[in-house]
C-alpha cells in the first residue's frame, strides 16, 4: 500500500492533504529533552536506535503522515573532513580558508562514512511498519542540505555574519567556490541515493540560505548543483522535495530545479506559487511557525486559510514554512496536524 504522502506527491486523488512538520523532532518535545539529558546531539544522530527513537517521538505524540530521519544537514561534512560541534548551533572547527582546503577535502564514500544514517532509515521503516501494521503507511523521509547552504556553513566567514563571507568568496574566487559546490553535489547525490536505497520514500533537500542570493546569482551558485542532484535521484526513481527558504524572488528558478515538490516558506503565498509552479509539480508548506504560538482558534483559522488558498486538491503536502520553533506548545502543533486532517471538504 502506498502512503497518502507519496500518493499526493504523485498527483493521485487523495481524501485529504498529507501533513508533517519540518524539524518535528526536537526540543519542543519533553521526551526529546529527556533523552538529551543522557546523550549529546551527535550521539543521538549517529546511533541508529537513538535516531529512530527521536524520529518516532513526534509520530507518537502528534501522528503526522511522515517521519523524517533524525540527523543534521551538516553531518555529511564529517565524512569530507570537517570537525564540528553543536552548541546548539553548528560550529565548524576547520572551515575552508582557501582553494587548497577544498582540494584536500576527503573523498570518503557515504556508504562507509555515513552508514549510520542508512541503517537508521532501514530501522525506522521497519519500526513504522510494526507500529502501524494495518493502517495507511507513514512515509519515511531522508534529507540533506543543498550545496549552496552547506557551503555557507563550511566556508570561513571571516568577521561577517549572515554568510556574507560565502558571497564574498563567490565574488573573489568563483573557481574555488565552483569546485566546492561540485564536490558537495557529488557527495550529496550519493548520500541521498543511499538513503533511498535504504528505504526512504522521498528525500528533501534543504536550501535554507538560497534566499540570500539574487536570482541571477542563484542561477550560478545554487540552481545547477540542485538540478544535478535531483537529476541523479530522478534517474533512480527517488521522489524529491526541494525546500528553499526566503525565496519568493526565486520562484521561477525553483520551478526549473526538476524537483517533484517545491517547499515554500510563509513569505510566498501558495496561490501566487500555483501561478508560477505548474500543476505537475507538488507544493509543500507553508504556515508561519510563529502561528503555532497563538490560541487553538488561531492555529485552526490560519491552517484552514492556508488549505483554502490553494486551487489544487492533490500534489500538495501541508507543512510549516520553516522548522518548528523551540518552545512551540506541543498541543498547538497537534492542533495544526489535526486541522489539516479534517481535510479539504471540512475546510472549504
Ligand atoms: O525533525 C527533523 O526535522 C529532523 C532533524 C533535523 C535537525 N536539523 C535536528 C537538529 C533536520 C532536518 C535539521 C536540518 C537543519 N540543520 C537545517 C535545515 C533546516 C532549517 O532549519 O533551515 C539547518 C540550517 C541545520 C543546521 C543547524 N543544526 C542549526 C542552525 C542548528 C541550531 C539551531 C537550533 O535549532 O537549535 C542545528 C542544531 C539542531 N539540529 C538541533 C536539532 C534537534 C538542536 C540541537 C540540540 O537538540 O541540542
Amino acid at each position: 500500500m502506498k502512503s497518502l504522502f507519496v500518493r499526493s506527491l504523485l498527483g493521485e486523488t487523495i481524501e485529504r492533504p498529507p501533513v508533517w512538520m519540518m524539524r518535528q523532532a526536537g526540543r519542543y518535545l519533553e521526551e526529546y529533552k529527556a533523552l538529551k539529558e543522557d546523550y549529546d546531539f551527535m550521539t543521538l544522530c549517529k546511533t541508529p536506535e537513538l535516531a529512530v527513537e527521536v524520529a518516532l517521538q513526534p509520530i507518537r505524540a502528534l501522528d503526522p503522515d511522515a517521519a523524517i530521519i533524525f540527523g543534521d544537514i551538516l553531518i555529511p561534512g564529517e565524512a569530507m573532513g570537517f570537525s564540528m560541534e553543536f552548541s546548539p548551533g553548528p560550529k565548524i572547527q576547520n572551515p575552508i580558508r582557501g582553494k587548497s582546503d577544498i582540494l584536500n577535502l576527503k573523498c570518503n564514500s557515504p556508504h562507509t562514512h555515513t552508514r549510520h544514517i542508512f541503517d537508521a532509515i532501514s530501522l525506522l521503516k521497519r519500526e513504522l511498519d510494526a507500529l502501524f501494521p494495518s493502517g495507511p503507511p507513514k512515509a519515511v523521509l531522508g534529507f540533506a542540505g543543498a550545496p549552496w547552504t552547506l557551503a555557507c556553513y563550511f566556508l570561513d566567514q571571516g568577521p561577517y555574519k549572515h554568510f556574507q563571507g560565502t558571497q564574498i568568496c563567490a565574488a573573489q574566487d568563483p573557481s574555488s567556490i565552483t569546485l566546492l559546490l561540485e564536490r558537495l553535489s557529488d557527495f550529496i547525490t550519493e548520500y541521498l541515493l543511499g538513503q533511498f536505497e535504504s528505504g526512504a520514500d522521498a528525500v528533501q533537500l534543504f536550501d535554507t540560505w538560497a534566499g540570500i542570493l539574487s536570482e541571477e546569482d542563484y542561477r550560478v551558485f545554487a540552481l545547477p548543483y540542485v538540478q544535478r542532484i535531483i537529476e541523479g535521484l530522478r534517474r533512480a526513481g527517488c521522489p524529491t522535495i526541494y525546500y528553499a527558504n526566503n525565496a519568493s524572488h526565486l520562484l521561477g528558478a525553483l520551478n526549473e530545479s526538476g524537483a517533484d515538490c517545491i517547499s515554500l516558506d510563509w513569505r510566498t503565498s501558495l496561490s501566487s506559487a500555483e501561478e508560477i509552479i505548474g500543476s505537475e509539480t507538488a507544493l509543500q508548506g507553508n504556515l508561519n511557525p510563529a502561528f503555532l504560538f497563538g490560541s487553538f482558534e488561531c492555529v485552526q483559522e490560519r491552517t484552514r486559510e492556508m488549505l483554502n488558498s490553494l486551487r489544487r486538491r492533490t500534489r500538495y503536502i501541508a507543512n510549516l514554512g520553516h522548522g518548528v520553533l523551540q518552545t512551540t506548545p506541543r498541543d498547538n502543533a497537534r492542533m495544526f496536524i489535526e486541522t489539516v486532517k479534517e481535510g479539504w471538504s471540512a475546510n472549504d
